[in-house]
């Protein structure tokens, strides 16, 4: 069957594309399918950044991970814009990098004047070796490791602080180590109790999350802190979820946050900064209407002024810690398309050469995305498959229903939307080695993530002594 639109059209590959505009400053980034480079050219074949993907995937090898450098520059600068016109007082955006955190990625947000939230050591040191300045790394974690909270109190990075155990464990660490100038910066991580529509792994803002204080303890807890000489306690966070659409939590928090500020205050903590964390939701398929970074800025810079006037307090330092909304649409993944099934009344399979070790997302949260075939960009979209991983598991679906233009091996399947939470939560299931990725801007493509080798894969495999020359397969 040819699919159709209402005009009566026949729809293709390019119906993705981002519309062309005299100026991409327009267009926010996460209301987007493709990337903003994205281009058709030579009638069939999809360009991103100025490359030409099958060439890049023909270069690289297969899976690929493509990172649009226009698109996630352009997603910074917009949060850096948005505060700057809409908050009156001094503001930061922070990368959350847990959504895909590398050497290259942390130093372009940098570049771009973010800072970067990191959620673990590992990802600390990733963006320190990225050169991104330790005032501007804030770390998170509900269950931060002594050795973590060391290390961040050394490089002098500012530490969300989420429970008792980690206070208490950073103001021994403080006292054992006798060494008063330390100070670790810090502010308190709360949990709202504000809930928002999203998939119930990636909501943090109610009540019964792991994440935070319980906000029915803030006497006790700003008492506590105000009696610590040794930290320096500089504000509060909190964060509501992920992929939301909705705007009015976000005021909800904002509103919230000025209140706990400003109770803060009668403890005697001189507070200076409110986190806002992150949270707004990209456009994986057609129907998705996520606002506009823009849009969501707006809001929350004025619930907070008029709260702080409201209450006759000096505005705090306002940051936010978005990590989709800037990294997802910059990035797609191609794939090389190899074998099918066609079972007969009931639905076709057309496998790629990937699958949930390089996007679990689908798997994890039943997540949808959207697909065109490199090469076939002006085809009509003739056929809907189900588009499966090669993993041993049934449930390695990535896509179910998808509507493409007739595949053969060897074509190359593109995967929208794949910059956040892809790369990130990878595995080796299988022992699949990790997918290459490369950043692609004016035509020049460079590796950012070298794809893992068979070596690799065992490079962390021991086999003792005892396991050695040892008669293999007597008994089969
Ligand atoms: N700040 C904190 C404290 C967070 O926990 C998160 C995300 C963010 C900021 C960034 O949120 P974003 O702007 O990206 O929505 N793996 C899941 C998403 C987990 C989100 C974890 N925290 C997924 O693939 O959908």
């Amino acid at each position: 069957m040819v699919s159709t639109h209402p005009t009566g059209v026949q729809h293709s590959g390019s119906q993705y594309l981002p519309p062309r505009r005299s100026s991409q400053a327009n267009s926010s980034p996460n209301q987007e399918l493709l990337p903003l480079t994205a281009r058709v050219h030579n009638h069939d074949f999809l360009e991103i950044g100025g490359c030409d993907v099958t060439t890049l995937v023909k270069q690289f090898g297969s899976p690929l991970y493509i990172l649009d450098e226009e698109t996630l520059r352009l997603g910074c600068q917009q949060y850096r814009d948005a505060f700057k016109q809409y908050y009156k007082g001094e503001s930061q955006v922070l990368y959350a990098s847990k959504a895909w955190n590398c050497l290259a990625i942390c130093a372009i947000a940098a570049s771009e004047g973010l800072g970067i939230d990191v959620a673990s050591g590992g990802e600390l040191y990733t963006a320190l070796q990225a050169g991104v300045n330790p005032e501007k790394i804030y770390l998170h974690s509900n269950n931060k490791s002594r050795e973590e909270l060391i290390f961040a109190t050394e490089v002098g990075c500012t530490i969300v602080v989420d429970n008792w155990h980690e206070l208490r464990t950073l103001v021994e660490i403080v006292e054992t180590a006798n060494a008063p100038d330390l100070q670790p910066r810090f502010l308190l991580r709360l949990t709202p109790g504000i809930e928002c529509h999203t998939h119930e792994y990636i909501r943090t803002g109610q009540l019964d999350s792991k994440f935070g204080f319980d906000p029915n303890e803030l006497e006790e807890l700003f008492t506590f802190v105000s009696k610590q000489s040794v930290l320096k306690c500089v504000g509060l966070h909190a964060h509501i979820g992920s992929q939301i659409f909705e705007r009015q939590p976000h005021r909800d928090l904002a509103a919230l946050m000025v209140q706990w500020f400003r109770d803060a205050a009668k403890y005697g903590l001189n507070l200076t900064e409110l986190n806002v964390g992150g949270g707004l939701g990209i456009k994986y398929i057609e129907s998705d209407d996520p606002p506009s970074i823009e849009e969501w800025v707006k809001p929350i810079c004025e619930v907070i002024q008029e709260a702080c006037a409201a209450e006759n307090l000096p505005l705090p330092k306002l940051l936010c810690e978005p990590g989709r909304s800037l990294i997802a649409t910059a990035c797609v993944t191609a794939y090389t398309i190899g074998s099918s099934k066609v079972i007969p009344e009931i639905r076709t399979y057309v496998a790629i050469d990937g699958g949930m070790s390089d996007n679990p997302r689908p798997i994890t949260y039943q997540s949808v995305y959207r697909a065109v075939v490199a090469n076939k960009m002006s085809s009509p979209l003739s056929e809907t498959v189900t588009i499966a991983g090669k993993h041993c598991e049934s449930g390695d679906i990535l896509i179910k229903n998808a509507l493409l233009p007739k595949t053969e091996p060897g074509d190359i399947l593109v995967v929208m939307g794949t910059g956040a939470y892809n790369y990130s939560m990878a595995s080796n299931y299988n022992r699949l080695p990790r997918s290459a990725a490369v950043v692609v801007a004016n035509g020049e493509a460079n590796l950012i993530l070298q794809r893992e080798t068979y070596q690799d894969l065992i490079r962390q495999d021991r086999l003792p002594e005892r396991l050695k020359n040892q008669e293999l397969g007597v008994n089969s």
